[in-house]
């Protein structure tokens, strides 16, 4: 009886569900009728999603090369996820803003702790030859990547560091856009001419980052921690779920990724010619680049520090 009594009242929810947008109840229900179960394969699309790892040599290794980078756009696609709700919220509730920043946290996590499947999970040698039939691909063309640091800081922190004092908020996205700091990477060694992973990338993805860095104007994470009431603002949990995720981006993440890089490019006579011959070595370390997503909660020695402190147990990992 019981039982009957909610399916009643069930079907008058939904009939008035269905009322409300001038449908019929009843063909809906047919059509319940006839649906087949859900599966799981169906669900999360299976078949599809494991058919999309597609080797272009025969080295057993290039499927693990290609599944890591397909999880890792997951992760940022994870991370996007988090950090758009964040850009979209207006409540300046703090537990909402630490918990986002915690989830970010906790990709970045999974994606540091499994770095070992690129840097001794996969053999050299057959890299090295693979490798070559990718080329010009590299991961230095990940959009996603790219689009994690456009809705975490304003432009003007994504400049190149040797240009950043000449730049302001000023300054146009157009402008901020042509001096961000990865447009020195992917150049090549001996010429300093953008190579064409670095040209392509630009021509097919510039439209869109561009419409993002306006989409995000004046509105990143950063701008929402800043805009909170100073009470907020000075929430311990918040500031440090902050750093470490800028830790994680700007430095834990880049400093294993450098590793992989190490392990299967330097070679003793410094020659690299599996990446075509670009400047990874001075484009690529943290304290380089000097990215800082929240500037605002660090102190001076903190920035001039930024990314020392991991440089040395990466390169010599017997040292610490
Ligand atoms: C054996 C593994 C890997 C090696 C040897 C490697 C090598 C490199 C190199 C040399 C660069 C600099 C750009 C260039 O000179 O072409 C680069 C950039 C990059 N790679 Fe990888 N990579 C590896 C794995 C990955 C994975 C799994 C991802 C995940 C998507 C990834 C994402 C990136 C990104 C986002 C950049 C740009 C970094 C930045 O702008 O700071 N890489 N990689």
């Amino acid at each position: 009886m019981k039982d009957k009594e909610r399916i009643d009242g069930q079907i008058l929810r939904l009939e008035d569900k269905y009322k409300d947008s001038g449908q019929d109840l009843s063909s809906y229900l047919d059509g319940l009728l006839y649906q087949r179960y859900l599966t799981y394969w169906d669900y999360i699309n299976l078949d599809t999603l494991l058919s999309l790892q597609q080797p272009r040599t025969y080295f057993p290794d290039e499927e693990i090369f290609i599944m890591y980078h397909q999880i890792t756009e997951l992760y940022f696609k994870l991370i996007l996820h988090e950090e758009k709700q964040l850009v979209d919220d207006r409540s300046q509730n703090l537990d909402f803003f630490i918990q986002k920043a915690k989830r970010i946290n906790s990709y970045y996590e999974a994606m540091i702790s499994s770095f070992g499947i690129m840097i001794k999970g996969m053999e050299r040698e057959q890299f090295l030859q693979y490798r070559m039939a990718l080329l010009p691909a590299s991961g230095f063309q990940s959009a996603q990547f790219r689009m994690i640091e456009i809705y975490a800081t304003p432009l003007e922190n994504l400049v190149h560091h040797s240009k950043r004092d000449q730049f302001s908020p000023k300054n146009s996205i157009e402008e901020l856009y042509e001096a961000i700091y990865w447009k020195k990477g992917a150049t090549d060694l001996a010429t300093g001419e953008k190579t064409l992973t670095l040209k392509q990338f630009e021509y097919r993805y510039t439209p869109r980052l561009i419409r993002i860095s306006k989409q995000v104007h004046n509105n990143t994470i950063y701008h929402k921690y800043l805009g909170l009431p100073p009470e907020k603002k000075d929430n311990k949990a918040l500031i440090e779920a902050l750093k470490i995720l800028d830790a994680n981006a700007n430095i834990n993440w880049p400093l294993m990724h450098m590793g992989a890089a190490h392990r299967h490019l330097a070679n003793d006579k410094g020659e690299i010619e599996a990446t075509g011959g670009t400047n990874w070595k001075e484009f690529l370390p943290p304290d380089f680049q000097k990215i800082v997503f929240f500037p605002e909660i660090y102190s001076k020695q903190e920035l001039n520090d930024w990314g020392k402190q991991w440089i040395d147990h990466i390169f010599n990992p017997n040292k610490k």
